[in-house]
C-alpha cells in the first residue's frame, strides 16, 4: 500500500504558520501575478445580488475573503476559517488595514469539521485549501451541508497537471521548490511538499465527479491556460 503523502493537520498548521511571512509574496511570484485574477473570477462566478452570506474555508491570509467583501454590499457578511493562528493573525491585520473588519469575521477552525449550523451560508468557497485536507470528499460533504438550498460552492485549486505542457510540469516539480527554498530557507522545504500535493491531487474531472456524487447540481469547471488551476462551481 502506498503510504499517505499528506501531512497530519498539526504539521500542516505548523507548516503554514512558518510560511506566513512569505506566503502572499510567493503567491504573486509563483503564479506570475495571476492568483488575484483567479480569486476574482471565483467571486464573480459565485456572487449574484451582493447580499450573500459567504463562508471562506482555509482562508489563509484572507485574500479570497477580502475579494468577496469588496464585491458584496453592506448587508452581506463573510465568515472565514483557518487552522493556522499565524495566517489568521496576518488576515486580521489586512482586514484592519482595508477597513473590512465589520464585514469579515475570522476564526480558527477545521474546514472538515466546522461545527457551524446546517444551511447557514449562500456561498461556500475554498481557495487552494482542499488539497491540504486529508479526506477531500468528507470536506466537500461538510461544505455542502453548510450551503442553503440553491446556494453556490466555489472551489479554486491546483489541478493535477495532466493537461499541462512539459514546461509547466517542470516548473511545478522543479522550479517551485527551488524558489520556495530561496524564500523560506527551511531545511524541510514546504514548497516541495506543496508541489507534490499538486501532482497527487484529483484531476478536474475527478473533482467534478466528487461534486456530482455528493448531490450538487450545475457542476462546472474551467481550467486556466497553463492547465494547472481549476475553478469548480456547483449549486446545492
Ligand atoms: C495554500 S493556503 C490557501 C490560503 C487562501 N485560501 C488563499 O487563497 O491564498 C491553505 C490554507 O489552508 C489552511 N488549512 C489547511 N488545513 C486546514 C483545515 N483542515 N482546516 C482549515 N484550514 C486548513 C492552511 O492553514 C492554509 O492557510
Amino acid at each position: 500500500m502506498t503510504p499517505p503523502r499528506q501531512k497530519p493537520s498539526g504539521e500542516i498548521c505548523e507548516m503554514f504558520d512558518s510560511l506566513v511571512g512569505v506566503y502572499d509574496l510567493l503567491n504573486r511570484v509563483l503564479s506570475l501575478g495571476c492568483d488575484r485574477f483567479w480569486r476574482a473570477r471565483l467571486v464573480a462566478l459565485c456572487v449574484r445580488d451582493g447580499s450573500e452570506r459567504v463562508l471562506d474555508l482555509c482562508c489563509g491570509t484572507g485574500d479570497l475573503a477580502i475579494a468577496f467583501a469588496k464585491k458584496l454590499n453592506a448587508s452581506a457578511s463573510v465568515h472565514a476559517l483557518d487552522l493556522s493562528p499565524a495566517m489568521i493573525e496576518r488576515m486580521c491585520r489586512k482586514l484592519a488595514r482595508e477597513k473590512l473588519a465589520p464585514t469579515v469575521s475570522v476564526a480558527r477552525g477545521d474546514a472538515a469539521d466546522t461545527r457551524l449550523p446546517d444551511e447557514s451560508f449562500d456561498i461556500v468557497a475554498c481557495g487552494f485549501g482542499l488539497r491540504n485536507l486529508p479526506d477531500r470528499r468528507a470536506a466537500l460533504r461538510e461544505a455542502a451541508r453548510l450551503l442553503r438550498p440553491g446556494g453556490r460552492l466555489g472551489i479554486l485549486e491546483f489541478t493535477r497537471p495532466d493537461r499541462a505542457s512539459a514546461f509547466t510540469r517542470f516548473y511545478i516539480r522543479r522550479v517551485v521548490p527551488i524558489i520556495g527554498r530561496v524564500f523560506t530557507r527551511r531545511r524541510e522545504n514546504p514548497y516541495r511538499y506543496l508541489a507534490r500535493t499538486i501532482a497527487d491531487f484529483a484531476s478536474a474531472d475527478e473533482l467534478r465527479d466528487d461534486l456530482c456524487e455528493i448531490g450538487l447540481k450545475n457542476v462546472q469547471y474551467e481550467i486556466n491556460r497553463m492547465g494547472v488551476v481549476a475553478l469548480h462551481t456547483a449549486t446545492k
